[in-house]
This record gives C-alpha cells, sequence and structure tokens, in this order.
C-alpha cells in the first residue's frame, strides 16, 4: 500500500539539470558534513535551505521507516481484532441457531376454504393473521410444518396484489387442493372450540387444521360441522381448564397458531395462553391444585395484535 506520509514528506531529493540528469555536485554536498560547509558559503539563500531540509531528511529516515512499521502493525491488530469480533459474533450466532431452533414434525394447516363466507374486509384481516403466522413460525424455536390449503378466490387476490413476496415464502406448503387431499384423514385433527372434545397436548404425528376465517361468531358451529361431515376427528384448546376469560373462548387464527408455538416452547398451556393473548382478552390463570381459588392476572399482551387479530365477542 503507498504510504502518504513518505510521500509528502520528502523534498526534492535530487536536482536535476535541464536534460532530468542528477545534479553531482548537489549529492558531492550530500556525502560530507565538511564539504557541506565549504560549499554552504557558495550557495544561494534558497540552495542552503534546500540542503538543510534534504540533510534532516535522511537524517530521519531510520525514524519514518520505524513510524512507517508501527503504523502497519498497528493496521494489522486493527484489522485482526475487528475480524474477531465479527467472526466470533457470526459463530456463536450460528451456533446459537443450530443449537436452540429443532423443527417440529407436528403439522398446522391453515384452511381457506371459507373464502366465499367472507366479505373482502374480512378476508384482508384473514390475510394478516396469515402473515403473522408466517413470521412467527420462521422465528420460532420449534416450527411447525405450516400449511395453506383451499387457496383461492378473493384470498389470493388479495395476497398477489399486495403481498407479492408470497410466492417466495419458505417453509410453507401452499396448496389450492383441500387440505383432505393433502393429508390422509387419520392424521387430521380440526381444532374448533365447539368441540366436546379438549385437547391434552399435541401429538407430533398428527396435522391440525385452524378454519381461515374472520367471522365475527356469524358462523357459529360451522368449521365443527364440517369435521364431523368429513369424519375427522376434531378437538378444542384447553383454555377453560387454564384461563378465566371475560370474553368468548373463540381465538383469532393467528393466535390459535402462536399458542401452538408457544406450547411447543414451553410446555405448559398455561404459559402459552399467557403469552399469546392479549390483554383485553382479560385472561386469568386458574390455579392447577383444583380449588380454583388463586387468580393470577395476565399482565402481559402479546403486544403487536392489532384488534382485527381477536375477534370481538358478540
Ligand atoms: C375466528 S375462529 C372461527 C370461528 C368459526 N365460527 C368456527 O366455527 O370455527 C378461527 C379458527 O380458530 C380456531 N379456534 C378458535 N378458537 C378455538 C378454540 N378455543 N379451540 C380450538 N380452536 C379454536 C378454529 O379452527 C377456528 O375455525
Amino acid at each position: 500500500m503507498a504510504d502518504d506520509s513518505v510521500r509528502s514528506e520528502a523534498p526534492d531529493q535530487q536536482e536535476k539539470d535541464d536534460e532530468g540528469n542528477v545534479n553531482e555536485s548537489n549529492q558531492k554536498l550530500l556525502s560530507s558534513n565538511g564539504e557541506t560547509t565549504t560549499r554552504n558559503q557558495t550557495l544561494s539563500k534558497r540552495q542552503r535551505k534546500k540542503l538543510l531540509k534534504q540533510q534532516k531528511w535522511e537524517e530521519e529516515r531510520g525514524l519514518r521507516k520505524q513510524r512507517r512499521k508501527e503504523r502497519k502493525q498497528q493496521r494489522r491488530l486493527e484489522r485482526q481484532s475487528l475480524k474477531e469480533e465479527d467472526g466470533g459474533y457470526t459463530q456463536s450466532a450460528r451456533k446459537r441457531l443450530c443449537k436452540e431452533v429443532t423443527p417440529s414434525s407436528l403439522r398446522v394447516i391453515v384452511d381457506c376454504s371459507f373464502d366465499n363466507l367472507m366479505l373482502i374486509k374480512d378476508v384482508c384481516k384473514l390475510h394478516k393473521q396469515i402473515q403473522r403466522c408466517y413470521a412467527e413460525n420462521r422465528r420460532a424455536l420449534h416450527p411447525v410444518q405450516f400449511y395453506l390449503t383451499s387457496l383461492g378466490g378473493q384470498l389470493k387476490q388479495i395476497m398477489d396484489g399486495k403481498d407479492k413476496g408470497w410466492v417466495n415464502w419458505k417453509d410453507i406448503t401452499i396448496k389450492m387442493e383441500h387440505y383432505s387431499e393433502v393429508v390422509p384423514k387419520e392424521d387430521l385433527v380440526y381444532l374448533t372450540s365447539d368441540s366436546p372434545n379438549v385437547l391434552q397436548e399435541l401429538d407430533e404425528t398428527k396435522a391440525y387444521v385452524i378454519g381461515g376465517l374472520v367471522d365475527h361468531n356469524h358462523q357459529k358451529g360451522i368449521t365443527f360441522e364440517r369435521a364431523k361431515e368429513l369424519g375427522i376427528s376434531h378437538a378444542q384448546l384447553p383454555l377453560s381448564s387454564f384461563v378465566k376469560m371475560n370474553s368468548r373462548k373463540v381465538l383469532a387464527v393467528n393466535h390459535v397458531f402462536e399458542t401452538i408455538l408457544a406450547y411447543l416452547e414451553k410446555g405448559s398451556w398455561q404459559e402459552a395462553f399467557f403469552t399469546v393473548l392479549p390483554q383485553r382478552k382479560g385472561a386469568v390463570a386458574v390455579e392447577q391444585d383444583g380449588t380454583g381459588s388463586h387468580e393470577k392476572h395476565c399482565e402481559s399482551d402479546s403486544g403487536s395484535d392489532t384488534p382485527e387479530q381477536t375477534e370481538k365477542k358478540d
């Protein structure tokens, strides 16, 4: 690398004649102090100044070399420490990712077959909820095998119009077909608040279906009916066993999805509900000693849900 300090400090070391040859007399002046003194007397003021400058330059040659060496060494150390910091960070982040992220084999399907039952504004809300599910799954410690089935109609139009990037979404299976054509029936469990069955734990070999519906409770029991028609298993989340709420127990699509992710991470339904449910749902923990006498209020909001993400109590 060029050393600027060398270039800028260096005086004209050699006087040249018209043809560019080095002036010999000046070279001699440099060779001995005695001669310099003699010749100094015959030199002009400008020449003497130049000569002194040149002598100083020569005297300090070793010092300059030493300084250059030191600067080079300093730069090398700086580069090395930056590299170590950067490399160390990347390495530890990568290590953390490899160590902690363990994908779950559990499948979660958002069934988008209710498209024609929704107004466009509700389809827009469903679109946001699906975006949220996708984002949460991408950053989860135990991401699930995420499926969207029966994609078409208004929802697809909105996705194509507002969020063209969906075609590049990773770690998701998007199908136009109905979920019953994608997954064997015996693996399916429809999640629906109307089911008399209460989910105790999640079975990693199953595919849990969430109804892709924003209906403000106008389509009561529709998913339960569909599950029965198809002859597949169904279950409701164990909300009543773990939390008391001041609103109905029908959750928005993304809250059901996020509860599953939180349960996979924490291994506790209560913690999962408390992490996900928004504060305005007024969730209060039901103590597991069976007395129900100690109630703990939900203090934390999921922080990021918008009114459209949790359905209103009718
Ligand atoms: C807004 S809800 C739709 C409610 C709709 N009337 C129905 O019949 O399912 C969206 C979906 O989240 C799931 N869901 C909501 N609350 C639930 C609960 N407490 N237990 C199980 N699944 C639930 C269901 O799959 C439901 O279809």
